[in-house]
């Protein structure tokens, strides 16, 4: 089974054959929502909504532990996470699809291991490549089976929000060496490691961060997520090739 966590433009995967949904419990509270089980093109699949069906819970609020516990519990093969980030390097503009390759944990507050207690013993989970290579490796060649543009590689930085940047702290994160900045990657991606799933994130540009492109003035809402449907559907596509790979 392929799992599918949705971001922001992706609370549903219009393509997939619904035959039914269901609600989880986990040791750490309930997922985002219920999950939903289905196929696409013949092949079975859990999708949750990251931030509920209703698109209510910003991404701070998420129970990371609870949606990825969830998962775990129908041992999927793969895990793909859809997220949406800004553009930090000049080649990142709208709509652009990323396949990162490394992260960068600005968080804060979240719980963000399964490790959290006293009564086991202390473990250091491996984290020097925070996305499973193979996993990686199958989203790009769907892209390219899809005849979709993808980019190879970039640092994705996580930040708390749900507020966006300033320019001052984009411009730091780029002397970090940071390329697209979202708010969902962590402590998901640590979690989905830690309980050993082969996770690995798509990324949609949905706008230039903060001071970046040509534009002074914020972008509107509405044009982020008419930019992010586009992207969308370059993601939706490389996912319908992936099931197959
Ligand atoms: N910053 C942080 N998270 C985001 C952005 C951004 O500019 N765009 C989409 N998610």
């Amino acid at each position: 089974m392929l799992a599918i966590i949705g971001g922001s433009g992706m609370t549903k995967l219009a393509s997939l054959e619904i035959s039914h949904r269901q609600i989880v419990r986990t040791p750490y509270g309930e997922p985002s929502g219920p999950l939903t089980f289905g196929k696409i093109d013949n092949q079975e699949i859990v999708f949750l909504a990251r931030h509920g069906h209703g698109h209510t819970i910003p991404p701070h609020a998420v129970n990371y532990q609870a949606n990825l516990w969830a998962l775990s519990l129908f041992k999927p093969k793969r895990v793909i996470a859809v997220v949406s980030v800004g553009g930090i390097r000049a080649d990142l503009t709208p709509s652009t699809v990323v396949v990162p390759d490394q992260i960068i944990d600005y968080t804060y507050g979240r719980k963000c291991t399964y490790f959290d207690k006293t009564d086991r013993p202390i473990t250091y989970t491996d984290f020097t490549h925070p996305f499973c290579l193979d996993t990686r490796r199958h989203l790009l060649l769907a892209a390219k089976q899809a005849n979709e543009k993808v980019i190879d590689g970039g640092v994705y930085a996580v930040t708390q929000g749900p507020r966006l940047e300033t320019v001052a702290e984009v411009n730091r994160l780029e002397r970090d060496g940071v390329d697209m900045v979202g708010m969902t990657g962590m402590p998901e991606a640590a979690l989905a490691k830690e309980l050993g799933l082969p996770y690995a994130a798509i990324a949609a540009v949905a706008n230039h961060a903060a001071g970046r492109g040509t534009s002074v003035r914020a972008i509107p809402l509405e044009e982020v997520y008419a930019v992010l449907e586009k992207a969308m559907v370059s993601v939706r596509n490389i996912l319908g090739f992936l099931v197959k790979i």
